[in-house]
């Protein structure tokens, strides 16, 4: 197997091309043309009016829920399944993080659990797509529309996924996307809030930079904002990645339906199943459950034998997030979450990088995920 067609990141010529301009400027900083090249042009890639773009993932959701006046006594519901980050941020805006249950097949919130969780207390919800897989859009808008709450997108994972042709980041109050090192496009580290909501957009700009108002005087500073501006640096990276994405996510989506395809008769073994609204995907990750009663393979059997052939693969995450020692001493609100304390044991993903190969190493990599469920 070629396992050079996993490596990521991948950059050419383009990044250097484009760093070049920031280093050869006076301006290396936020505000180099880029960033607010980079702004519009994703915040139109993702359907929205603006984007505000920050040194990454966790500050733009954090930075969402400042913006949508979320703090002290209030209560934001989350899925227990997610990067810690999707809580952390409200946490850190001194709310509190309501875990709730995920579904068993999508891996993302299960809306009656989210529904239950309500409270005269929650302002918002912070919806995952996780790994590219849509939360249930249709039945989370109504619910935070009907109770006036916030919806949130954690769209870290969902670069170009569309939900009935509506792009991740468009259908909530705002979409909060992650341009970390693993991401589907990359400057290292780096986050992009995007929204249909001007007023939004103004209030979360000014906390991403030091509590300036746009256009405003530079030493005057309205809100107790902070410096969280990318470079011009990484805003070159980005637009150079950002370049490559739609031919990426073509690549991706062909190789994911050859290995689900390849897949489907090996017993024991389900893939994330995808919203039939969702007519596209960022496959970001390519996630799955072992079934080890009927397949007779733990997942970690199948998880070892997979990575020695060279096929990267994660056995998801150690535990739900009430389960990290943070929120072991309480700080939060744990719902009954009985599918996501199944999913730690059983499930696994392979990363995006996995599904960047030539069919020829596609093929090989169905093969040994053939032979690691014992086929
Ligand atoms: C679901 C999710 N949300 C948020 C983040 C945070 O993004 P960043 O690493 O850019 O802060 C990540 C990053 O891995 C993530 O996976």
């Amino acid at each position: 197997m070629d396992t050079n067609q996993f490596k990521w990141p991948v950059s050419s010529e383009r990044e250097m091309e484009l760093l070049r301009h920031v280093i050869e400027s006076e301006r290396w900083g936020g505000y180099h043309e880029f960033v607010g090249r980079l702004e519009r042009e994703f915040a139109a890639f993702a359907h929205c009016t603006h984007g505000v773009s920050a040194m990454n993932g966790t500050v733009t959701m954090e930075m969402a829920l400042w913006a949508a006046g979320v703090g002290p006594g209030d209560e934001v519901i989350v899925p227990a399944i997610s990067f810690v980050a999707t809580a952390m941020v409200v946490s850190r805006v001194g709310a509190l993080p309501v875990f709730v249950d995920i579904d068993p097949r999508s891996f993302n919130m299960d809306p009656e659990r989210a529904a239950a969780a309500i409270t005269p207390r929650t302002k918002a919800i912070i919806a995952v797509h996780f790994g590219g897989a849509m939360a249930e859009m249709d039945r989370l808008l109504p619910l935070a529309g009907e109770h006036g709450l916030a919806l949130i997108e954690d769209a870290a994972h969902a670069h170009g996924a569309e939900w009935q042709g509506r792009r991740a980041g468009s259908l909530g109050l705002a979409g909060s996307f992650s341009f970390q090192n693993s991401k589907v496009m990359t400057a290292g580290e780096g986050g992009m809030l995007t929204t249909n909501d001007a007023a939004f957009a103004e209030r979360a700009w000014s906390i991403m930079d030091q509590g300036r108002k746009p256009g405003g005087g530079w030493f005057f500073h309205y809100v107790p904002g902070s410096n969280y501006r990318i470079t011009g640096l990484q805003a070159a990276v980005l637009l150079a990645q950002f370049e490559r994405l739609p031919e990426q996510i073509c690549r991706r989506t062909r190789n994911a339906a050859l290995l689900r395809a390849e897949l489907s008769d090996v017993e024991g073994l389900a893939f994330q199943a995808l919203p039939k609204p969702q007519n596209a995907n960022s496959w970001y990750l390519l996630l799955g459950r072992i079934d080890g009663q009927r397949m007779g393979r733990t997942r970690d059997e199948f998880h070892s034998e997979l990575t020695a052939s060279g096929v990267p693969c994660t056995p998801f995450y150690p535990h739900p997030l009430y389960g990290n020692p943070l929120y072991r001493q309480g700080g939060c609100r744990v719902e009954p979450c009985p599918v996501a304390e199944e999913c730690v044991k059983d499930a696994f993903w392979l990363p995006h990088r996995a599904l960047l190969g030539d069919e020829e190493t596609t093929r090989e990599v169905a093969a040994a995920m053939r032979r690691a469920c014992g086929g």
